[in-house]
């Protein structure tokens, strides 16, 4: 999938934009604070229908009006769509083709996004790899949404009541009911996140080696609160947790929270060997986030047989010119890419690359 065009109208500090972009590499050029990301925004909730920076979405609309509109036209390999949102202080009102659409748009998020906020994928708590396992890696399995929704409904009213059998409202014995739910959804989620991990880990080894031109070796674990050991069915898994419940009872009543289960999992990254959240320099790191969005475009690819839009904010520069040309090498000529930097000076592309070049400044693209 490509965006052919968007229009702009009072959206942020745009009054009246229209870009037409090439179909491979976009590069938005600029000082800062002139409306760079505000691009990336734009096409971002063309395509998932929300921000990627704000949820109060009155703050897109520009200062001097009191409406806002995106009009975009995204090109499939099936078809054309045009997705209009339209915003007023608090209503917001989403066509796909003039029909009236709730939610996502496109029904499938369409972009691939890598922002520097998403370095903390690997620098950050354990919660970031879980989003990023529910977010990013859970739509590629038709059942996770609603495994997760479940999941996260019974851990609610499970630690509720936990909280309740602490203070002696409760019998323990109400707990049964909701253990064998939580075992139910865990396990689901649990098995599908494992399987999706057995799809990406060989992807991502194999991208990572590439971009760093085949000097560093790369690897992921699961790290579950469970013990499981070897390859697990769904069933085993069920089986497992159920069994490594019941001994933790007393302390999961004394700190009233529950303390097994995909809620407490994490992802581990390792570089030649070495945790890199411990030991990984910034570059490395970088190159891990970026592996791990260019492997999502893969699995679009063969999952739907189109590729996602890549939208990449502030983070290519920052890494040397091996790894960079390594990424432009993969990505080059193979889908669309919308890339801001402030380097306005030559960036030493390579003839041969497929590229257009964007300058923004005040809220305008004054020349390409
Ligand atoms: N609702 C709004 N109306 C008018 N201007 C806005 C609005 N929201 C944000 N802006 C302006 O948009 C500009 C920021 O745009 P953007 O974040 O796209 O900058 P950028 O070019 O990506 O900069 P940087 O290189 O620093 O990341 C700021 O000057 C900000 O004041
Ligand atoms: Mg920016």
């Amino acid at each position: 999938m490509y965006l052919k065009q968007l229009e702009l109208n009072n959206f942020r500090n745009y009054r009246n934009q229209v870009l037409e972009p090439g179909l491979f590499l976009n590069i938005l050029t600029g000082q800062n604070a002139q409306g760079k990301t505000n691009i990336l925004e734009a096409i971002y909730m063309a395509c998932i229908g929300n921000s990627f920076r704000t949820s109060k979405e009155k703050e897109i609309i520009n200062w001097e009006s009191d409406f806002s509109y995106i009009h975009s036209l995204l090109q499939t390999e099936q078809s054309s769509l045009q997705v209009n949102i339209f915003f007023k202080q608090g209503f917001k009102k989403i066509e796909v083709n003039g029909s009236l659409k709730r939610g996502s748009p496109l029904g499938w998020p369409g972009l691939v996004l890598f922002t520097a906020d998403d370095l903390v994928l690997v620098k950050g708590s354990p919660q970031e790899r879980r989003r990023f396992l529910d977010l990013e890696l859970g739509p590629f399995n038709t059942q996770y949404g609603h495994s997760l929704a479940s999941y996260n409904r019974v851990l609610a009213q499970r630690n509720n009541l936990l909280r309740e059998i602490r203070q002696k409202r409760e019998e323990d014995g109400s707990l049964q009911v909701w253990d064998e739910q939580l075992c139910r959804y865990g396990s689901k989620i649990l098995h599908i996140r494992l399987e999706l991990l057995k799809k990406f880990s060989p992807l991502l080894r194999s991208l990572y080696r590439e971009l760093t031109g085949g000097k560093e070796d790369f690897d992921i674990r699961y790290k579950s609160s469970l013990v499981l050991e070897g390859l697990n069915t769904e069933d085993e898994i069920y089986r497992k947790f159920q069994h490594q419940l019941y001994p933790i009872q007393a302390e999961e009543i004394d700190r009233a929270q529950s303390l097994l289960g995909p809620h407490r999992d994490d992802l581990v990254f390792f570089i030649n060997g070495r945790n890199a959240r411990i030991y990984g320099s910034q570059g490395q790191q970088r190159t891990i986030v970026l592996t791990l969005k260019i492997a999502q475009i893969d699995l679009w690819k063969d999952e739907l047989d189109e590729y996602p839009i890549l939208l990449l904010d502030d983070v290519i520069f920052e890494l040397d010119n091996d790894r960079r040309q390594a990424i432009f090498r993969r990505i080059g000529d193979m889908l669309q890419t919308f890339l801001t930097t402030t380097k306005t000076e030559d960036i030493g592309f390579s003839k041969k690359l497929n590229y257009k070049t964007y300058m923004v400044s005040h809220g305008e693209i004054i020349g390409s």
